[in-house]
């Protein structure tokens, strides 16, 4: 197939900065760094407690038409924008505005992106050293024989003490760096080719593990029973958000992974992959969490942010081999926090790598810095500055509504205008053209129509619930 040939608008755009950070070795290894980028703490930490604080069953199907009708299409946009521009969001944005000849405001799409980028980073960074935390908690046998009000205090000794979770959020960030500074192909691709195979190789462990000795018909029908009692409008409106948040959507990070997309690979296949997949995580996660649960009748299923931190380990730490799959359990958590991560920050190095003339090296030694610095604002919000607040929010509640409740929508909003509504429909076919007519007319149909309806619908009523 030939290659369409772009008239790049300035020399030096696009064409001309074509694949200078390499590209994935395949269409597969796109498909694990997308799904590495998607599952993450979304999935296991916070779809576990949200589906449990909103009853179950309803909500899940919820999340589920949402994901279907507004997340992917939405990552079908940015995955073509991405493989479109070649370049870093930013970059991307900048080249895809000129050629449909448009304002160049419409480049706030790359900007806002890479910012949230690396604010999503910097709390996400904090919560992962958590993981990494309970790791060696759960293996030295903290938790054996615990109670819920153990179980409380030792998250909360962990909470009060600054240099013990700057200590952690450090050991992460070495991490993150270390798999971008090695680069697309040898540093992110082999990353997410070896963690992928692996967090489901321990997913399915854990699951084997909660059918054994969990309740499990308890966890089952308390998922996928539908008691639309217990579901809210304010439930309808945290489904949508999230599933912007665990497809990992309005940032840039599925723009930036679409730049180094082979020319000729399938984008919707690869979407319904990458959609699928995290999804079945996402459930997988809450079948091995709540038979778990619910094997400890002191438990609740709707105990919020706590059930990982606090709920899991009393039921792993009461349960006959439960330290050791208790300690995999957070391994599993890490690993995929960890794929997530390169995500967030890949865009911003990109960006300082062609605009900036960096090397790999300095782009993340500065950005990771950034992201660190930032993140001691969480740090602090959980201890020194819990009573710092702005409008009811301490720090590290603040940023995740900043950018899960208000940039990550109107970033995913924009998308869909930008792709539906401005771009060339010849130019947005011909990066389309192995899907059959029928499939890219209802796709940019929803994508014109209900994807911004819907998105719209999440932010007015989101920050309208926030703030009233
Ligand atoms: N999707 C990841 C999760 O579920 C988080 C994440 C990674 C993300 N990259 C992102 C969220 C980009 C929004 C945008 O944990």
């Amino acid at each position: 197939m030939a290659e369409e040939q772009l008239t790049a608008p300035s020399s030096d755009e696009a064409s001309g900065k074509r694949g200078i950070h390499g590209a994935w070795s395949s269409r597969w290894t796109f498909v694990m760094a997308a799904t590495g980028s998607a599952v993450g703490l979304g999935n296991i930490w916070k779809f576990p407690y949200i589906a449990g604080e909103n009853g179950g069953g309803a909500f899940v199907l919820v999340y589920l038409i949402c994901i279907l009708l507004v997340g992917m299409p939405v990552m079908v946009a940015e995955v073509m924008l991405g493989r479109r521009g070649r370049q870093s969001p930013i970059n991307a944005m900048r080249y895809l505005t000129q050629e449909a000849g448009l304002h160049g405001a419409w480049n706030a799409i790359g900007w806002l992106g890479v910012t949230a980028g690396l604010m999503i980073l910097s709390y996400y960074a904090v919560i992962a050293g958590w993981a990494l935390y309970y790791i060696g908690q759960m293996a030295s046998g903290t938790f054996q024989g615990a109670s819920a009000d153990q179980a409380g205090v030792v998250f909360g000794q962990l909470l009060s003490s600054p240099k013990e979770l700057i200590f952690w959020q450090s050991i992460f960030m070495l991490l993150t760096m270390a798999v971008v500074v090695g680069g697309v192909t040898r540093g992110l691709g082999v990353a997410v080719r070896i963690l992928m195979p692996l967090l489901f190789v321990l997913l399915v462990i854990l699951l084997g593990f909660s059918i054994q000795r969990g309740d499990f018909a308890r966890g089952f029908s308390f998922l996928f029973s539908f008691n639309f009692e217990a579901l809210t409008w304010a439930g309808v409106l945290e489904a949508m958000g999230h599933a912007f948040f665990t497809l990992s959507l309005g940032m840039g990070a599925i723009m930036a992974y679409g730049a180094y997309m082979p020319d000729h690979a399938r984008i919707g296949r690869t979407v319904l992959a990458v959609g699928f997949l995290d999804t079945l995580v996402a459930l997988l996660a809450g079948l091995a969490i709540f038979p778990i649960v619910f094997a400890n009748p002191t438990i609740e299923p709707g105990a919020g942010p706590g059930l990982m931190f606090v709920s899991l380990p009393v039921a792993f730490g009461n349960m006959a081999g439960g330290l050791l799959f208790g300690s995999i359990f957070f391994v599993l958590v890490t690993l995929a926090a960890w794929s997530s991560a390169i995500s967030l920050i890949e865009p911003a190095v990109a960006f300082l790598i062609e605009s900036k003339g960096f090397n790999r090296i300095t782009a993340n030694l500065l950005l990771g810095g950034l992201a660190w610095s930032v993140g001691l604002g969480s740090v602090l919000s959980f201890n020194v500055w819990a009573d710092v607040t702005l409008a009811g929010f301490n720090f590290f509640e603040f940023m995740d509504f900043l950018t899960s409740s208000v940039m990550l929508p109107l970033t995913g909003l924009f998308i869909a205008l930008f792709v539906g509504w401005l771009m060339k429909p010849e130019a947005v076919r011909s990066e389309l053209m192995d899907e059959s007519s029928g499939v890219f007319t209802a796709w940019r149909w929803i994508l014109r129509y209900i994807s911004p309806a819907a998105v719209l619908v999440v932010f007015v009523m989101g920050v309208y619930k926030t703030f009233s």
